[in-house]
Formats: structure tokens, sequence, C-alpha cells
């Protein structure tokens, strides 16, 4: 279905085309109760769309755009475990990893079920062992560092959350995380690491990837050589895998029980919820890892039960259309204002614009809108030192997702009223800017007049009008990352229904792959550049006869 042919969509254009001038000031002065109005709490979490250019009015247009897009069908697709990702003929069912009532999830069988359970079981023996010191390396010595190697999925939602949760992190253990091919991010590392205290964790739910398959092999050798030679005994005390595919694992020379099962049902990007998530368990233990999916459950259900018009998933996808297909706005920027949510934005680009960075729909017909805007962002209040000033005088339209936790998981005194100080001020001061009479007013008051006063003042004025969501948690403990993080998961899910896309592929990510691959005999001089491309030929060319590769 083409969503822009609908009434909701032509209702919306409308009703933006009937609020072009209006402002951020405005509304707040419009509605004394906007706040009430327009944010939300759920499990603990407060959501403030306030400061989005929206009324009320426009929510109820865009939760018609909802009913016409039918995402309440396909979010019990979902969960009733339909194959909608139907270009890969699979299930989506991570939801199913996070489920606590035993024995129930409906989509799943009891099979499958035991399964699931029997991998957390698994994870919190083998977590337990190397976190109280009784797994041991080929030296007899307890494991100090963990090393996860993966990319996309299996390495960026494992990292965002050691690092998120670093408060409750082993203090005997220090986690590495390695996905780049560049040798740059191995090599200095394997140089500090102790071989005999070491234990890396590959993760790749299709064991073929490129990247981490190089840096596994690397990694292995230089284990093996260290420790006098490979075999099983080595491999079983410093290795582990998790992987859909566990036979290319074995030929990798792990043992079955240092494998982690995952499932076809369960995208890359939405795969920290299970084994691949092993790194997080090893690093604030299994109590913690099973709080994380308990947020996240807490997530689901409020995204299959409630009300739309009260649904925060659906709510925050609704509001992120509205800003690019309805206002323009062609990018999204996430600035979480806490150091330990660093690769949120990392995590948050893999999940929304690998999901839907599309331009066909699911009936393979080019879409008449664009789907997903640029995702990027950094943490504040760095991001203010830096690039903040385009934000606030640019000109560009760039919504932002402003993300805080009200307690510090590491406070000193006088650091955290600060920091959020600096977050809310930001956001309000993009929504509501400063006019040229209020620049007028405060040059005056510091002494300024006539030519001089006249010079600096178009530079001391804010347009402000600039949208952001305010995204506030009374801490970030394992609880509440899971419940921040299935929001954005299910608000991906929702703007992909709404756009059309199939959100649970990625063959964009397939040509790049296929071409790595024929250009490199070439670069290694093992084949010529004929059939290539003049531009990629001389490059090459240019390669080789500065160094052989
Ligand atoms: O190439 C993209 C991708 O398939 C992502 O979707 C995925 O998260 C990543 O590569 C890693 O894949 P794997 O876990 O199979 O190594």
């Amino acid at each position: 279905m083409d969503i822009t042919r609908t009434s909701a969509w032509r209702m919306l254009l409308q009703h933006r085309d009937g609020m072009a001038t209006c402002h951020l000031r405005d509304c707040f002065a419009d509605d004394p109760m906007r706040f009430s109005h327009l944010s939300f709490e759920v499990g603990g979490m407060l959501v403030d769309f306030s400061r989005q250019r929206l009324k009320q009015q426009t929510l109820k247009l865009l939760l018609g755009l909802a009913q016409a897009a039918d995402v309440p069908g396909w979010r019990d697709r979902m969960f009733a475990g339909e194959r909608i990702n139907f270009s890969e003929n699979r299930a989506v069912l991570h939801p199913a990893l996070r489920y606590s009532e035993k024995g129930t999830f409906p989509a799943l069988d009891q099979r499958v079920l035991s399964e699931i359970y029997a991998v957390r079981a698994k994870m919190r023996s083998f977590s337990d062992c190397v976190r109280s010191g009784s797994w041991r390396g080929f030296s007899g010595d307890a494991i100090r560092d963990v090393v996860n190697i993966g990319i996309g999925g299996s390495d960026l939602g494992p990292k965002l959350a050691v690092h998120a949760l670093s408060a409750w992190q082993h203090p005997g253990l220090n986690f590495h995380f390695i996905s780049n091919l560049d040798s740059a991010n191995l090599a200095p590392l394997l140089d500090k690491l102790d071989p005999r205290t070491t234990l890396f964790v590959v993760a790749s739910k299709s064991f073929t990837t490129q990247e981490t398959l190089i840096n596994a092999h690397t990694a292995r050798d230089w284990l093996c050589a260290k420790a006098g030679g490979q075999s099983e005994e080595v491999m079983a005390r410093h290795f582990v895998a998790v992987t859909a595919v566990p036979e290319l694992a074995r030929n990798f020379g792990l043992p079955e029980p240092n494998i982690f099962r995952i499932w076809d049902w369960v995208g890359g990007r939405y795969s920290l919820w299970s084994a691949v998530g092993v790194s997080i368990a090893l690093a604030v233990g299994m109590d913690n890892f099973e709080a994380l999916l308990k947020g996240a459950e807490a997530m689901d259900r409020h995204f299959q039960e409630a009300p739309l018009g009260e649904n925060l998933p659906v709510l925050m996808a609704l509001v992120g259309i509205w800003n690019s297909n309805f206002l323009g706005a062609e990018t999204n920027a996430v600035l979480p204002y806490n150091e330990s949510l660093r690769y949120l934005p990392a995590f948050l680009q893999q999940l929304e614009m690998e999901s839907n960075g599309k331009t066909v729909g699911r009936d393979g017909q080019p879409l008449e809108c664009k789907a997903n805007p640029v995702v990027w962002g950094a943490i504040g209040s760095n991001g203010q030192h830096a690039f903040f000033q385009l934000l606030h005088q640019g000109g560009w339209l760039v919504p932002c997702d402003f993300i805080a936790a009200v307690e510090s998981n590491f406070p000193l005194p006088g650091h955290q009223a600060p920091l959020l100080a600096n977050c809310f001020a930001q956001a309000a001061a993009l929504a509501f800017g400063k006019t040229e009479a209020e620049a007028r007013s405060e040059l005056e008051a510091a002494g300024l007049s006539g030519e001089q006063l006249t010079a600096l003042l178009p530079h001391k004025v804010f347009t402000g009008n600039q949208p952001s969501t305010l995204l506030l948690l009374p801490k970030l403990d394992a609880r509440y990352l899971g419940l921040l993080l299935a929001l954005y998961e299910h608000k991906t899910f929702v703007q992909g229904v709404i756009w059309g896309v199939n959100s649970f592929d990625q063959w964009g990510v397939e040509i790049g792959k296929q071409l790595a691959g024929r250009l490199l005999p070439a670069l290694r001089g093992e084949g010529d550049v004929a059939g290539l491309d003049e531009s990629t030929a001389a490059l090459i060319k240019w390669c080789r006869a500065h160094k052989a590769l």
C-alpha cells in the first residue's frame, strides 16, 4: 500500500500547510498545559514530546496514519510469529527472547521455548564460572580480559550495553570490542593482552562475516602460538562462539559446549537479547542481563497493550514521520547527556538505518515518500562545543532526541546538576531561540548601542523552532536500558510499517561485500584489474605501486 495515497496522509499535508508559520513559542503560548498534554510516562521513563513542532490535533491525524497503515495488525503479526520478513522468509521474534512467563510465548512451540531457556541457563552457568574465577585458561589462571569479536549487531548492542552498565561491571574483568578489519583495532590489543587470561567471544549469527572471521582467525593464531600450538583444550578454555550456524563454529575449532545458539528469527541488529549478549552477562552478571530483558519485556507489553494514542513506540514513530515526511527533516540527532550511553548513536544508526534505509516497498514498488532520515549524534555536553552551533544557527531542520538519566551511576559532587541543566537548556534554547528584541535588550544591557549594536545584533539572534524529544530515565540501570532500547526497536518497526518497507532485511549491504570479494585478488596482485571500472582499477594500481598487500 502506498501510504501517501491515503486520506490520512492528505489530511496531514493540509494540516502541515495550515501551521506553516507556527513557532514552538506560539504552541506553548496557546496551550499552557502543553507539557502534560504531550508527555508520557511508561515503566518509569518520561518521554516529553512538548517541544516537537506539533499540536494535539497533529497527533490525532498522525494516529489516523497509523491506523491507515494497520500498525496494530502488523504488530500482532510480528508477535504471532508470521514470517513478516518475507524476503528472507523469516519470522521476527526477538521479543520472545525477553519473555519471562515460561512456556507461554504464543508464537513459539515448546521445543523452541525450551531451547531459549536452555541457552539462557548456559549463559548463566558460563558467566558465573568466568566471573567467579573458576573458568581457567590453559595455564590454570582465571580470566581477566574478555574480547568480543563481532561487527554490526554482533558488536554494537553488546558494546553499548557493557558501557552503559559499566557501573555494575565485574571489577576483575576488562572488556574489549573488536570489530574493524583494520589491524589497528586488534594488533595493539593483542600486544597488551596476556593469552593465559584472555577469553574471546566470537559473535556472528552467520559465522561468515569477513571482518569477524579474519579477526577471529588472527586471535586464534595468536593465542595458539602463545599456548604452544592449537589444541581442542586450548580452544575450549579461551574461545566461545555465538551463532545460528553451529557447524561453522565447530569447523573453527570449538567444541559443542563452547557454542551458544541463536535462531534465524533473531535479526542481527535485534540480537543483543540473545546469546549475542553473552559479553553483557560476563560484564554485569546474568541477573543484570535478565533485568535488561525485563525492561525490554515491559516495553513489549506496553507496545502490545496500550491504546495507540498512549503507545510510546507508536507516538515516537509518528513524531519522526511528521518531522521527516511533513516538515522535511533529513536527519535525526541522538544526543545522550550520559557518558555511559556514548555508543547509543552508533547502535541506533544500525537499528534505524539498516532497518528502514530503503526506497522499495514491501510490494516491490518504489516508495512515494522518503523512509528514514540519516541518524547521527554524540554525547552531550561535548556536542555543544562542536556541532551544536549548526543546530542553533545553521538553518537546517534537525530534530533531536535528548536522552538523560536523573541519577548518575558515577556520582561526583557538582557534576550531575550542571549536566542536566545543559541538557534541558539546549532543548529549550533550540525550541524557543532568542528573538531580535531579546537579543537587542541583552546587548543594550551589556552597554552596546549604535552601529556596534546593529552590527552584532543579527549574529545574536536564534530562530529556535528546532524540534526535540526528551527521554528522561530516573537512572540508567539494566531495566531502564532494556526499556529504552526496546522503545527504539518498536519505534523503528512502526515506522517501517507506515513507510511500507520490510524493516528486517538488509540487501543493501550486500553489493559492497560482493565487490570487495572481486577486488581482493587484484589488490593482492593475484588477479588483474581488467573489467573493473577505471577509477577502481587506478586506485588498485596506485596501492600496488606503493606496497605489496
Ligand atoms: O552486513 C550486515 C550484517 O549482516 C548486519 O545485519 C549484522 O548485524 C552484521 O552484518 C553482522 O552479521 P553476523 O552476526 O552474521 O556476523
